[in-house]
């Protein structure tokens, strides 16, 4: 289990993952979380410089179309992937570092979300953000990832970690079955973020997104985003439709040129009646 206030990842996942990164086995992850972070950086940075605090590019200007938005790049990273996992036994990477998956599961805890609320992790990738929220006693998971290799993998993390209650599918979020509805909780740590950055219509596909999550979740449910892409402002536009912010979860500052910014925003919304 996460020991919650932990800021780091465990020491073996490290050594397994700088050993798998070193050989060169999981590149692609690398290179689009650095990428994600230096964009965020900069227009964090030229945010707090602008009077108003503002984003321009809010309709999807400010992010260049790219790869790393695409099924291919996810399907080949979750395939480098797997082939890490079942050569070292290490899941890979956990984005935005284990304390995010702390932050989540503590504001769980102090809503007293009861244990058996559906809770829906969108793009969850290796699974381990369901494996801890199992480990922390909740029972009713579901998580959804477009790439099949992603949830091989983490139907392999799943097995590993003994754990028979986390349901996995192949879905594409754009493109929900009818079957996915009902859930109170929607977690989602860096799809949204991949999303924004298809090179194929990210607007419509950002817009895509509110609309399936508006169909996934029950009415007054809890949705968690945690983004590397998007600033708290953006954020709210982005979701104004259908939801409303209920909290600003604290993150890691950084400064740059004298100004204070976070390198991740984590917000709650609730869903509106
Ligand atoms: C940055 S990774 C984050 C993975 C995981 N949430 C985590 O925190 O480790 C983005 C994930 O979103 C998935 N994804 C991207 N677009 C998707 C879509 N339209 N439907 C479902 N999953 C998607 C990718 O396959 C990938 O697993």
């Amino acid at each position: 289990m996460i020991t919650h206030g932990s800021e780091e990842p465990a020491a073996g996942r490290k050594a397994a993952l700088k050993k798998g990164k070193e050989a060169g086995n999981s590149p692609g992850l690398a290179t689009f979380r650095a990428r994600l972070l230096v964009l965020r950086s900069a227009r964090a940075a030229a945010a707090a410089a602008r009077p108003e605090g503002g984003m321009a590019g809010v309709g999807g200007a400010a992010f260049g179309p790219s790869a790393l938005g695409t099924k291919p790049h996810w399907d080949a990273a979750y395939e480098r992937e797997l082939r890490f996992f079942q050569d070292t036994g290490d899941a890979g990477e956990i984005w935005f570092g284990e304390e995010s998956m702390v932050r989540v599961i503590r504001w769980l805890e102090k809503q007293k979300v009861p244990h058996d609320s559906p809770v829906l992790d969108i793009g969850t990738g290796n699974g381990v953000l369901l494996v801890e929220l199992a480990k922390s006693g909740y029972t009713n998971l579901t998580g959804i990832d477009y790439s099949p290799s992603a949830i091989k993998l983490s139907e392999k993390v799943r097995e590993k970690e003994g754990i028979s209650n986390i349901k996995l599918q192949v879905e594409d979020f754009l493109a929900p079955s009818a079957d996915l509805s009902g859930f109170q909780i929607c977690i989602d740590k860096g799809t949204f973020d991949a999303i924004s950055l298809n090179p194929d219509n990210a607007v419509g596909k950002r817009k895509q997104y509110v609309r399936s999550l508006r169909n996934v979740l029950k009415p007054e449910g809890f949705f968690l985003i945690t983004s590397c892409n998007w600033t708290k402002e953006e954020l709210l536009e982005e979701f104004r439709e259908g939801f409303e912010i209920l909290e600003e979860l604290p993150t890691p500052k950084f400064c740059f040129g004298g100004r204070i910014g976070n390198s991740v925003t984590a917000l709650v919304f609730q869903r509106k009646e």
